[in-house]
């Protein structure tokens, strides 16, 4: 069999990031630019280049980003005070607290404190919820990404068997929760699943989001299959490698995200998408553009 083709993020990203700053234009020109507001606690350095790249990106289309840059000892109470002022500041449409905090915070109760509206990491229970009940809601930025680069392949989802390796709030559960909703058949592994192959080789698509450099090898990807890998891993060499063995899976797959440059861009794609999505409660001039392109 060829070689699967690959899923190129950066591209289908860069070209999310043109069609955004139109629309974040026109939003301008009517009255102010979406806003949105990082909040990095601490110095996890892979936090850092995160945050750097949101900050770069959000200016790349025209969004105002303003980064709150808080010390590791920073308490519960000063970053519930924060995110309360961002919620009732008419400067800011998108809140996103940067994850993991320093172990001594409570990070449900921080995000439970975001205005759901403001919520662009789609984390509160409300947005959870909007999202388990199929309404509309802010969805997290990494499953709405890896949906987009499913879609870019062109093949029909309904009907077809979806994998899901991992269930965490920010990324397996609800790529299984958006898989269901294109009416695939979605089975969720984890990492107490026994036998994750038995499960992986059925996968017309397979969503690898583990967390675990090279987990699923080509033995546990069916011929033909879309492969999404999500996991980012720094090796021992300093490179970076997925949860999946991209050669392995290359000569099985149809489709297949490389890393870099395959979930990763689509994930700062998204967060730009769903802060202009939130800009549409805080600003009339947005929400009348949002609704004008959705009728057209
Ligand atoms: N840490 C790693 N990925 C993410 C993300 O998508 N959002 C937040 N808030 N923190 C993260």
């Amino acid at each position: 069999m060829a070689l699967a083709q690959l899923i190129d993020g950066r591209l289908i990203a860069a070209r999310l990031r043109k069609e955004l700053s139109e629309k974040v234009e026109k939003i301008k020109k009517r009255g102010r630019a979406p806003s949105l507001a990082v909040i990095l606690a601490g110095e996890d350095p892979s936090s850092m280049i995160y945050v750097r790249n949101k900050e770069k990106y959000s200016k790349e289309v025209g969004i105002e980003a303003s980064l709150y840059r808080l010390p590791v000892q920073t308490g519960e109470r000063a970053l519930l005070d924060l995110i309360g002022e961002l919620n009732e500041s008419p400067d800011v449409d998108g809140i996103l607290v940067q994850l993991p905090l320093p172990p001594h915070i409570n990070a449900q109760k921080i995000i439970e404190k975001i205005d759901p509206r403001k919520d662009v990491d789609g984390l509160t229970p409300w947005n959870q919820g909007c999202l388990m009940g199929r309404r509309e809601g802010m969805v997290p930025c990494t499953p709405l990404g890896c949906m987009e680069l499913i879609k870019s392949t062109g093949v029909s989802l309904e009907g077809k068997t979806a994998v899901v390796v991992g269930r965490s709030l920010l990324v397996g559960s609800p790529m299984a929760q958006l898989l269901l909703k294109e009416n695939c058949t979605v089975i969720q592994a984890h990492s107490k699943t026994k036998d994750l192959f038995s499960y992986t080789r059925q996968a017309d698509i397979l969503v690898v989001a583990a967390g675990r450099p090279g987990l699923v090898s080509g033995e546990g990807v069916k011929e033909g299959a879309i492969v999404i890998d999500v996991g980012i891993n720094r090796r021992e060499d300093g490179h970076l490698c997925g949860d999946v063995v991209f050669e392995e899976a290359l000569q099985k797959a149809a489709f297949i995200t490389p890393v870099p440059g395959g979930v990763g861009p689509m994930t700062i794609a998204m967060l730009l998408r769903n802060t202009v999505k939130a800009s549409a409660f805080f600003l009339p001039q947005s929400s009348d553009l949002i609704k004008l392109e959705e009728e057209s």
